[in-house]
């Protein structure tokens, strides 16, 4: 059989992160002809993980500009896409998630009448400005996509309430996979992660970007941060803050000048990975590090009022925070000082798989191309 042509489009941080291992799996398989198209809606952030994975793409729209909106970013990559998929005519397209570049690229693909898989497909809060604008780009994508690869059983019910009930794999999460390949020996090579102390501090990491955060929502998790800083003087808070003009003009505002807040540049996913691991626990509103951290064992702090991951807030190492400055001071402190609380959420627990998401998701494309016999629940993890 001719291999399957497939084209996986990706262009922020986190999709890059999810999406390198299935491309290096797929790149790998002699069944696949694998061809990658990056948007570069992130380009610093991207190129980074790029970098990281050893991967270079076949097509990059460098559609990035300082204040880009969402109409600005769907319609360059829809109109930039709708050329390449011409051109490269791949038999699938594979996109990752909820990004305003999944939506725009599924969409691409849907007019040039190429099928879509949708990589971490089935995540819901079913709230449509939170995450904003997420949760309606995870919806429609949904909508649009042939092939759905959930990473958990629970993802595959919310698509099953949807009516979507055809070609729905469980897979686990991809991003389990790509922690094989950067968390390693847990040593860093950035002189700055050097120069953290983490025998005689508690680090704390902390990440904060997201777009219904902006305004009163982020000023009172950065405040209640500054507090945990100024009332523990043997922690440190180690904060990468993302390139999002917004994100650091408020983060220097109010975190700078801190000495035990280290505001620093966006570290590669290895070197986060390795942070993460080292820290006592994390502070996030990303989507992410909520899959990654109890992975690792480590406390997760979610600085949002809901989350599309019960998985892990079921598990316990998750505990969803919310906004209020005095709530995410009160979690945060009671991790600091009440051991039983903090050891009964430090355990490694990892709902969203096995690390094999990647093969299972190669599987389940050459089932649906006819080229294996294997059924859909034999790629359950
Ligand atoms: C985007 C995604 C969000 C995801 C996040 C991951 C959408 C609508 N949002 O949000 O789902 O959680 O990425 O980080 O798809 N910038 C740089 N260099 C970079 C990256 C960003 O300078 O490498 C700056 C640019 O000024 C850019 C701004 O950050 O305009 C915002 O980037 P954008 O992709 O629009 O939004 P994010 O908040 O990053
Ligand atoms: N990450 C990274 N460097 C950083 C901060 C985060 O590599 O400085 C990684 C993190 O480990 C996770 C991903 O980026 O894999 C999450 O991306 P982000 O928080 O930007 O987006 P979200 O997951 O919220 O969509």
């Amino acid at each position: 059989m001719k291999p399957v042509k497939v084209m996986l489009v990706f262009g922020t941080r986190p999709e890059a992160i999810k999406m390198a291992p299935l491309y290096l799996e797929l790149k790998q398989r002699p069944e696949f002809n694998c061809i990658a198209c990056v948007t570069a809606q992130h380009r610093k952030m991207l190129d980074d993980v790029l970098a990281c994975f050893d991967i270079k793409p076949d097509y990059d729209l460098d559609v990035m500009k300082d204040g880009q909106t969402l109409s600005y970013i769907t319609s360059s990559v829809l109109n930039g896409l709708s050329d390449v998929l011409k051109e490269a005519k791949p038999d699938l397209v594979l996109v990752h998630g909820d990004t305003t570049t999944a939506f725009a690229a599924a969409l691409a693909a849907f007019y040039e009448k190429i099928p879509v898989g949708h990589v971490e497909a089935g995540l819901r809060t079913y709230d449509r400005y939170s995450p904003y604008p997420e949760e309606m780009n995870r919806s429609l994508i949904g909508r649009i996509s042939e092939y759905h690869f959930a990473p958990t059983a629970q993802n595959a019910r919310n698509l099953n309430l949807e009516n979507i009930t055809e070609n729905i794999f469980i897979t686990g999460n991809t991003v389990i996979d790509a922690m094989k390949y950067t968390v390693g020996d847990g040593s860093f090579r950035s002189t700055k992660l050097r120069s953290i102390d983490f025998s005689s501090k508690r680090v704390i990491t902390m990440t904060c970007h997201r777009r219904e955060n902006y305004g009163e929502p982020m000023e009172s998790i950065f405040r209640a941060v500054k507090r945990i800083a100024e009332s523990f003087d043997d922690v440190s808070v180690v904060y990468p803050v993302h390139l999002s003009p917004y994100v650091g003009e408020t983060a220097r505002r109010l975190l700078g000048g801190v000495p035990n807040i280290h505001l620093i540049e966006p570290l590669d996913a290895m070197e986060m990975h390795r942070l993460m691991s080292k820290s006592f626990f994390i502070m996030t509103d990303s989507g992410g590090l909520q899959e990654e951290a109890p992975a690792l064992g480590k406390p997760v702090l979610v600085m949002r009022r809901e989350t599309e991951r019960p998985e892990a807030v079921e598990a316990g190492t998750v505990e969803l925070a919310g906004v209020s400055e005095d709530r995410i001071y009160d979690l945060a402190r009671e991790l600091l000082t009440d051991r039983t609380i903090y050891d009964r959420m430090a355990r490694a627990v990892n709902p969203y798989g096995d690390g094999n998401a990647c093969p299972r998701i190669a599987e389940a494309i050459l089932f649906s191309f006819g080229a294996n016999n294997k059924r859909p629940e034999d790629f359950r993890p």
